[in-house]
């Protein structure tokens, strides 16, 4: 064998064996950590404060709804994990600032930040009022990035954390009808590439949970049905309950998983056909997807 061979075959094991030695790492326990979670008043969020809290970890729950996220406190009394209530607008940097103070005064860390709070508008994006992509922008992009700058200071500090930025199988499959919302889910997922570059070596991970469509509130008036009649929904896929992402996102930070994307087989193959053959996906939704029926469907996403 020459010499160039072999370096190749050490370089190939190498790689294989540290695969092997992660996968065998024991998934972290997460009892007494100290976990923020924007958009915990509803759907995924709340899922994942249920989640983290059967965990043993103490949850920071953050919103805009303050009774509505004191009633969700109250449904996790049952795990007997101190919880802390802290209602927050995301796309304002004095709550976000208030928001980090009222923590560390509190319980003097950050282990986890789960980047989560979003909102969804759809329809063509020539009929979309600007107000909406503002909106977009703030909750979904924004509010995430300006957090994160103010966390990751008490994370490097502390040596150690991890940040779960929450995007959408949108950020990965560009959907027509969803131009907006895509964007920023797309902007997310790759903010949460770079940041996990720029922090690596230093105890901080940074993950991305793309979820695909799952029952919340976020769906407003969208009618599911029209989905499959629209065939952007089949037999192989079709709506997650909530509990779907949310034990993803805690799966990410216990096993330290970089990408967790959800919707099966079909979303997985879906992204990396729209990274390798883009004119392959646009012949999809040319011939298959029943377009009218699919943006009427969409135009009542977050109504
Ligand atoms: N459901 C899906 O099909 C789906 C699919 C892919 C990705 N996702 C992503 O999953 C995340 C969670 O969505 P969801 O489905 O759980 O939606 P949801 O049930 O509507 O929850 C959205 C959460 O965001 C909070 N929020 C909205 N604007 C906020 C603001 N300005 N400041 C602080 N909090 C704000 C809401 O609380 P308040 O109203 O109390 O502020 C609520 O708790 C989003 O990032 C979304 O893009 C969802």
């Amino acid at each position: 064998m020459k010499g160039r061979d072999r370096i190749l075959l050490g370089a190939v094991g190498g790689a294989l064996l540290l695969w092997l030695w992660r996968r065998r790492q024991a998934p972290l326990d997460l009892a007494d950590s100290v976990v923020l979670i924007t958009g915990a008043s509803s759907g995924i969020g709340r899922a994942a404060a249920h989640a983290f809290a059967a965990q043993g970890a103490r949850v920071v729950l953050v919103a805009r709804r303050e009774a509505v996220l004191r009633a969700v406190q109250e449904e996790l009394a049952i795990y007997a994990a101190p919880t802390l209530v802290v209602p927050a607008d995301v796309t304002r940097d004095a709550d976000l600032e208030a928001l980090v103070g009222a923590v560390l005064a509190a319980w003097g860390r950050i282990d986890v930040l789960v980047n989560n709070a979003g909102l969804s508008y759809g329809g063509p994006l020539e009929e979309m009022d600007p107000a909406r992509i503002r909106a977009l922008a703030g909750v979904n992009l924004y509010g995430p990035l300006n957090l994160t700058r103010l966390v990751l200071p008490v994370m490097l500090r502390q040596g150690g954390g991890h940040i779960v930025n929450v995007s959408s199988v949108a950020g990965l499959i560009g959907a027509p009808g969803m131009a907006a919302y895509t964007a920023t889910r797309r902007g997310l997922a790759r903010f949460s590439d770079a940041l996990r570059r720029e922090t690596a070596g230093t105890g901080v991970h940074v993950s991305t949970v793309y979820p695909s469509w799952t029952a919340t509130p976020i769906l407003g008036e969208l009618d599911v049905q029209q989905l499959y009649d629209s065939r952007v929904l089949n037999g192989w896929d079709g709506i997650d309950s909530p509990d779907i992402p949310a034990m993803a996102i805690v799966d990410a930070v216990r096993s330290r998983r970089r990408v967790v994307i959800l919707g099966g087989g079909w979303m997985r193959a879906g992204a990396l056909v729209e990274r390798v053959a883009p004119a392959a996906l646009d012949l999809f939704w040319r011939a298959v997807v029943d377009i009218p029926a699919y943006l009427a469907a969409v135009r009542r996403l977050g109504a």
